[in-house]
């Protein structure tokens, strides 16, 4: 770990001031921060030294680490090897075995206590934890060796941060969450299958800057997760006229109506895609024709079907869901509201609003 801050890194490599202001005005950008906490976020970023990172997978498909190597603002390029020092990620790094190993060691004994600790994938904890060790050693054990450690934890992915994939019934190592082994210090999660790529780098540089960011009850920055995918989605006006489509080929979705009848979970999914998108802003899944599977939520897997129209929770959410709960009950409220709207312009003799696509629609 050196000793070299942000802005000292960006002359050293000959770049020049402008270029550091340029690369903190896309920073406070990706965070929706304001002009005075842009103004305070470069004065840190200035004097902040550059934070080592020690990157361990667990129970986990890659997925986030793809997504995280896909981001454009801050590039992964500039991320990873100018503005924050990445010292151990067994995928990235060309060492293997006991290099590795070795390696790992050597990078957390030199920055002990000082290491920003990211974690993707769920820790199992069956037997012993043994569906998940290296070297020798289960995750179980591992992690909390490398949290004690840290002076923060993140939690990248829904697997990490509410157990995800592995943690879907029957959950046949015991799979739990980031925040189940680390009980002594917080752990932000950056919930999503994947998370967004601008959303993982923008929590490592605000934690830079400011430190730990505000977090809702599921323990996520608040900057990123704040608002529905529905709160934000262009097609929030079909469904408040009621426009829904009905199947994936129907005029409603050529037309792009809502797709809640479609099993689109954004009422009940706290996630930033329809505002920063995907892949550098080009689009994301409901942009492509398919409805939001909630996966930034606890439990996404087992809501019983990714193409079921939600409808009130039952009695498998947990206690973190009551927000997800809340949401679907204000879902119903915005279904009715739609309904009370297209009995109105019924009355009118308006019927447009209340136009079901038939086959009839979809030849022509
Ligand atoms: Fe893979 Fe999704 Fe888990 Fe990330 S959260 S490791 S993308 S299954
Ligand atoms: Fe968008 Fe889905 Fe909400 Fe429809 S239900 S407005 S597609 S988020
Ligand atoms: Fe996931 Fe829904 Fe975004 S499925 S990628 S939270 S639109």
């Amino acid at each position: 770990m050196s000793d070299e801050t942000i802005s000292e890194s960006f002359r050293n490599r000959g770049m020049s001031r402008r270029a550091f202001l340029k690369f903190c005005a896309a920073t406070a950008s990706v965070l929706a921060l304001s002009p005075v906490e842009a103004a305070e976020m470069t004065r840190r970023l200035a004097q902040a030294p550059r934070p080592s990172v020690i990157y361990l997978s667990y129970q986990e498909c890659t997925g986030c680490l793809e997504s995280l190597t896909r981001s454009f603002s801050p590039g992964i390029g500039q991320l990873l090897f100018n503005d924050i020092s990445l010292d151990f990620n067994d995928t990235l790094q060309a060492a293997a075995g006991e290099a590795a190993e070795a390696a790992r060691e050597t990078a957390m004994r030199n920055a002990w206590g000082k290491y920003i600790l990211v974690v993707d994938g769920s820790v199992p904890t069956k037997d012993g934890g043994v569906y998940c060790t290296a070297a020798g050693k289960s995750a179980h054990a591992d992690i909390q060796y490398a949290a004690s450690g840290a002076q923060a934890v993140i939690a990248m992915g829904t697997c990490a941060s509410f157990g995800g994939l592995p943690f879907a019934q029957p959950n046949p190592t015991g799979a739990v969450p980031v925040s189940e082994i680390v009980r002594d210090r917080p752990v932000i999660n950056v919930s999503g299958c994947p998370p967004i790529a601008e959303v993982i780098t923008g929590v490592i540089m605000y934690y830079v800057a400011f430190g730990t960011p505000a977090l809702d009850r599921l323990g996520r920055p608040v900057n990123f997760y704040g608002n529905t995918i529905h709160d934000r989605c262009y097609r929030r006006p079909f469904y408040d006229r009621g426009l829904f489509a009905h199947s994936f080929d129907d005029k409603g979705a050529r037309e792009g109506w809502c797709l809640y009848e479609l099993g689109c979970k954004g009422p009940t999914t706290y996630n930033s895609c329809a505002t920063m998108k995907w892949n550098g802003g080009t689009s994301y899944p409901i942009e492509s024709g398919h409805g939001c599977l909630g996966c930034s939520e606890p439990n996404f897997w087992d809501h019983g079907g990714f193409y079921r129209p939600l409808s009130t929770p039952t009695g498998h959410w947990s206690a973190g869901e009551v927000l997800g709960g809340a949401a679907v009950a204000g879902a119903a409220v915005g279904l009715g509201v739609a309904a009370l709207a297209r009995s109105r312009q019924n009355k009118k003799g308006d019927h447009k609003a209340d136009h079901k696509p038939t086959d009839k629609d979809d030849k022509g």
